[in-house]
Formats: structure tokens, C-alpha cells, sequence
């Protein structure tokens, strides 16, 4: 079978380097078309400059990287530097970029690929706030046939990690988190509820940082200063690996099980912004607009990432 073509539209972060990472190192079943980036864990011009870096470092410098959405749709930009350091990628080792930006917006880029497709055909995988995606849906609706399905890292149907009540990504964007679940098209979403299900053990991380290779030395490293926080803001040990379920999932969906559920986004209420209202038991009796996953075999996810990692 050709590999599955896929936009990632990311925020790197160390997890979504990670997830860039994983998909790379599976081309037989992925084909990555570009990689569009967007505010989030840290400002634009950082998050794009880190795309850049982790297609250097995956020897992936052809794969077009596209600067998109500087801020949310209608909220101000809220960043995480506390988790993941002033630049994004803290502890990767790496250097700037030589690669340059590839041409034109990523919400222009979204919607030309979609619209040139197929119905149906391409998958996009988000791993941080929505704002690119939305807004090539508010731009172009003609190209909600075309997308395949949407797999993204994002909301819970249980805790808060930015608020009691809601998990970054959607938080930061609501409006535009708001706008994807609402437009019909085919969403598996992957919360809090499964990515911490996904801890880097000690274990984990050492099997990663014994890979000897550039790859594995960066990701050992981001993964390092990540768990510190972790284990400093919340006594675990072993941060959540949130954005590489993504790519795991579309790599291997037996290793994940969910649940198709009617989800709304708060957009009103300030005491629960961003809040993924997931109708589990179905108690509303709207019709379901996703996939909602819960469950992960980790020891699976992680055997797969560790031995991808080490063919890059
Ligand atoms: C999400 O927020 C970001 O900090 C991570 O990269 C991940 O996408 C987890 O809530
Ligand atoms: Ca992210």
C-alpha cells in the first residue's frame, strides 16, 4: 500500500519534535507533504525555527516547513516556555537551522494541497493549538471533503493541564478548536486521557538515549529537561508523551482503543475555556463527531518509537 500522505501541523515543543521525529522515520506508511507550524508552545518565529531543526536533524531537509498562524483566532497567544524552554527544543543540543522557510503561509499551503487532492486522501495530524487549521477552513470549506480525517493531540475528557478544566492546545486556541469539531469532518482525538497514559520512564528514556545516534542524543536530551519539569511542577516522574500518540496511532491504531462521542468546546465561560466537553455516556444525544481515544499500550507505543527512532 502507498504510505499515507499527512500535513503535520505542529508547535515544537519537545513532544512535537518527537512526533516529526517518529513520522520521519516511517516513511513506508507515511508520506509527509509539509509540515505547517503555529503559535503555541512557544512564539512563531521559535516553533518554525524548530521544525527547520528537527527536518535537519531527521535528514529531512526537502520536506517544506510553513510559518502559519502567529496568534489565536480570537484570543491573545498563551505560551509554555516553563515546560519546554525559552527557544521550544531545550536540551536537543541543536543548533540554527540552515534550511530555509519554504514559500507562502501555512494556512495557503493547507488549502492548496487539500484542494489539488482527492476527496478523502490526505490525513492531517495536529499537535498543537488549531489556528492553522481552522483557518484554512473558514478560508476554503471546499476543502472539507477532501481531508481524510483529522488525528490530533489535544483536550481530555478528564483533567485540566493549563486549567483545572482544559488542556493546552484547545485552550489556547478555543475558537478555532471549536471550529474543527463542529465542521463535520471525520476527528479522532487524542487527550490528556491517553497521552498520560504515555509516561517516559526512566527505562524509556534510557532505552532512547542508548540508541548512540545524533537522533537519539536529541531526543534523550529534550526528553531529560522535559521530565525535569515534570518532576518539578508535579512530583512525577515521567512526563506525559503527548504529540507522538499521534503519529503512533495512524502508524498502528491497535495499539490505542476509544470511543465515537459527541465533543463541544467551551468558548465562553473563562472558568472552563477550552474545555473539551466529551459526551461519553451519551447523555445529550448529539450525534458523534469523533473519535475520542482513552487507552494506549504504552510498553507497545514506546517499543515502536525506540526502535523507528533508531533507523533515523
Ligand atoms: C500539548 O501541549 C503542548 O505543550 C504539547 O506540545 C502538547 O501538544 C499537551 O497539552
Ligand atoms: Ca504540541
Amino acid at each position: 500500500m502507498a504510505p499515507r500522505p499527512i500535513i503535520i501541523d505542529c508547535d515544537p515543543g519537545h513532544d512535537d519534535a518527537v512526533a516529526l521525529l517518529l513520522a520521519f522515520a516511517s516513511p513506508g506508511e507515511l508520506d509527509v507533504l509539509g509540515i505547517t507550524v503555529v503559535a503555541g508552545n512557544v512564539p512563531l518565529d521559535h516553533t518554525e525555527a524548530n521544525a527547520r531543526r528537527i527536518c535537519e536533524l531527521a535528514g529531512r531537509a526537502d520536506v517544506g516547513v510553513y510559518a502559519g498562524c502567529a496568534a489565536p483566532l480570537e484570543r491573545p497567544l498563551v505560551t509554555a516556555e516553563e515546560v519546554h524552554g525559552e527557544t521550544g527544543l531545550e536540551g536537543s543540543g541543536l543548533g540554527q537551522p540552515a534550511m530555509a522557510l519554504a514559500d507562502g503561509h501555512a494556512v495557503d499551503f493547507i488549502v492548496e494541497t487539500l484542494l489539488a487532492a482527492p476527496d478523502g486522501v490526505v490525513t492531517l495530524a495536529p499537535t498543537g493549538p488549531l489556528t492553522n487549521v481552522a483557518a484554512a477552513m473558514i478560508r476554503e470549506p471546499r476543502i472539507l471533503p477532501k481531508i481524510g480525517e483529522i488525528v490530533l493531540m489535544g483536550g481530555s475528557i478528564g483533567l485540566g493541564n493549563v486549567t483545572p478544566a482544559a488542556e493546552f492546545n484547545i485552550y489556547v486556541d478555543p475558537h478555532a478548536a471549536d471550529a474543527v469539531f463542529a465542521s463535520g469532518a471525520a476527528i479522532t482525538m487524542l487527550g490528556l486521557d491517553v497521552t498520560h497514559k504515555a509516561l517516559i520512564t526512566k527505562e524509556r528514556l534510557a532505552a532512547i538515549g542508548a540508541l548512540g545516534t545524533p537522533v537519539g542524543d536529541a531526543v534523550a536530551g529534550m526528553l531529560e529537561v522535559y521530565n525535569r519539569h515534570h518532576a518539578e511542577r508535579y512530583g512525577r516522574v515521567g512526563g506525559p508523551l503527548h504529540d507522538p500518540c499521534v503519529i503512533a496511532y495512524l502508524l498502528r491504531p491497535e495499539l490505542f482503543s476509544g470511543r465515537r462521542v459527541h465533543v463541544k468546546v467551551e468558548t465562553r465561560s473563562e472558568l472552563t475555556m477550552g474545555r473539551t466537553v466529551v459526551d461519553w455516556l451519551s447523555v445529550t444525544g448529539e450525534a458523534a463527531n469523533a473519535t475520542v481515544i482513552d487507552d494506549i499500550d504504552a510498553d507497545g507505543f514506546y517499543a515502536l518509537l525506540t526502535e523507528r527512532l533508531a533507523q533515523l
